[in-house]
């Protein structure tokens, strides 16, 4: 999810001097200034649900997808594709945490550990870092979970700890969760704007910082030379040895004025055989010098900023998913806007590379579905 400081914003009304009135007033030939319009990219498999900044996890035959709004709102389904139906909230009312826009947490990210369901969720408002991230839990996922509110593990901007090295300089946003494949130790990434992404040791509760008064932190990404950073929505994956640092890289939202094509959302990717970094990019950059490998971004002149995305490990149809939000030209460009998109993953040479259609092998491996077949698969499942 995100914001700008008032001096991004600025600047990209600076540098968008074609782009002034809003999308409703403009024609789609003036906005394709700037939509991308490649079809290098494949378009997303349509997951049929409005969704900000999604989060999925695969429960018991169901998809369940989580996204910031009111209290949280869950929904179910038994394909990505829907049909979706809403099964409550994760909060029963405002957060617990005294902050401000308790009732209306942002990107939310569920995990399932021994038995219990934890819901990493943000308070925060655009524009600024005062922010936390929380964390509820349940012990059954289902039409009728009972959640329990454990309030914030980090504050920034203010609140307690929120003087403490890197609280006092980064944002408390968009968390996600990793597990260190061998140690066991689990591990909290988040950040956004303001010296972007971090990570933290988790307590064996996974409800609190190890350590909070002198946490082992580390950063994961970083643009040093530029004063806009816009690198946020962190996801970490763990595929064959290597951990996967994921991001969103650009504008989110507030869509009103469009930035110069190419800096909005686009989802970047970094590898590392070490939870804990430092990440590389495939041209060997390391993410903290600005490096990211773009895995998917705008395309076909109707997937705009893509982002706030996540990763459903692998299960027994053999493909990694890739998972996101787009903004789709024809439709509009609020976050209330925003769709749930996803694509399997193929790796090459370690790589994670966007597959085109909706096919994989049961032996794992992807069957990439030729542009014409996966058009007509596509005009089967829309347009029938
Ligand atoms: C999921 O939904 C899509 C679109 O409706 C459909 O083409 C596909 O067959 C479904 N998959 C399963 C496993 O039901
Ligand atoms: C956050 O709260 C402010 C008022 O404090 C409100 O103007 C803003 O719309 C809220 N943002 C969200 C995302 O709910
Ligand atoms: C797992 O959960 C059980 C039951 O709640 C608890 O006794 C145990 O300590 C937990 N183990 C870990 C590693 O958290
Ligand atoms: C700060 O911590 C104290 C003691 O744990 C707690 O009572 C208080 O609610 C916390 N404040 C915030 C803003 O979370
Ligand atoms: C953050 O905390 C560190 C460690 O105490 C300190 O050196 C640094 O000056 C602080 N930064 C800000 C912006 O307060
Ligand atoms: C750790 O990852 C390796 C390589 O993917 C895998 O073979 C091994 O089973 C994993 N170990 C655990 C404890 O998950
Ligand atoms: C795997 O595919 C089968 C059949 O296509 C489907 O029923 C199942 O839900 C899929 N599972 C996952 C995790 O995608
Ligand atoms: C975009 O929206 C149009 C109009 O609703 C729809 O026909 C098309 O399938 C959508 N494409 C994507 C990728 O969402």
């Amino acid at each position: 999810m995100m914001h700008f400081p008032t001096y991004a914003s600025l600047s990209l009304l600076l540098i968008s001097p074609l782009i002034s009135a809003t999308p409703a007033s403009q024609s789609i030939s003036q906005l394709s200034q700037v939509y991308d319009t490649t079809d290098r990219l494949p378009l997303p498999n349509q997951g049929n649900i409005v969704a900000h900044d999604p989060n999925i996890l695969f429960w018991e035959d169901y998809y369940y997808l989580f996204k910031g709004g009111v209290h949280i709102p869950i929904n179910r389904a038994k394909n990505l594709s829907g049909p979706w139906e809403s099964v409550g909230t994760v909060l029963d009312g405002p957060s617990i945490i005294d902050t401000q826009n308790r009732t209306r947490p942002w990107a939310p990210t569920t995990i399932y550990a021994n038995g219990t369901f934890y819901c990493y969720y943000t308070l925060s408002e655009h524009g600024s870092r005062t922010s936390a991230i929380g964390v509820a839990t349940t012990t059954s996922l289902g039409t009728s979970s009972t959640w329990v509110d454990h309030g914030a593990l980090i504050h920034t901007g203010k609140g307690n700890r929120s003087e403490i090295w890197p609280f006092n300089i980064t944002n408390a946003i968009d968390a996600s969760f990793i597990t260190d494949n061998v140690t066991g130790q689990s591990y909290l990434n988040w950040g956004s704007f303001w010296h972007d992404i971090w990570q933290v040791p988790l307590s064996d509760d996974l409800l609190s910082i190890k350590n909070p008064e002198a946490p082992d932190a580390v950063q994961l990404t970083f643009i040093p030379d530029q004063k806009k950073k816009p690198e946020e929505g962190s996801w970490m994956s763990f595929h064959e040895g290597y951990y996967y640092a994921w991001f969103s890289h650009g504008k989110c939202c507030k869509f009103k004025t469009f930035p110069a094509r190419g800096e909005e959302y686009e989802i970047r990717v970094g590898r590392s055989e070490n939870v804990r970094g430092s990440f590389v990019d495939k041209d060997g950059t390391k993410l903290l010098d600005g490096g990211g490998t773009i895995v998917y971004a705008s395309n076909h002149g109707v997937v705009y900023a893509p982002g706030g995305l996540g990763v459903l490990p692998a299960s027994g149809n053999g493909s990694d998913i890739l998972y996101y939000h787009y903004l789709n030209t024809s439709i509009g460009f609020a976050d209330e806007d925003a769709h749930l998109g996803w694509n399997y993953l193929n790796y090459e040479d370690g790589w994670p590379v966007v597959v085109d259609g909706v096919g994989t092998t049961s032996a794992g491996s992807i069957l990439a579905i030729p542009s014409w077949l996966a058009f007509i698969t596509a005009m089967c499942m829309f347009h029938l």
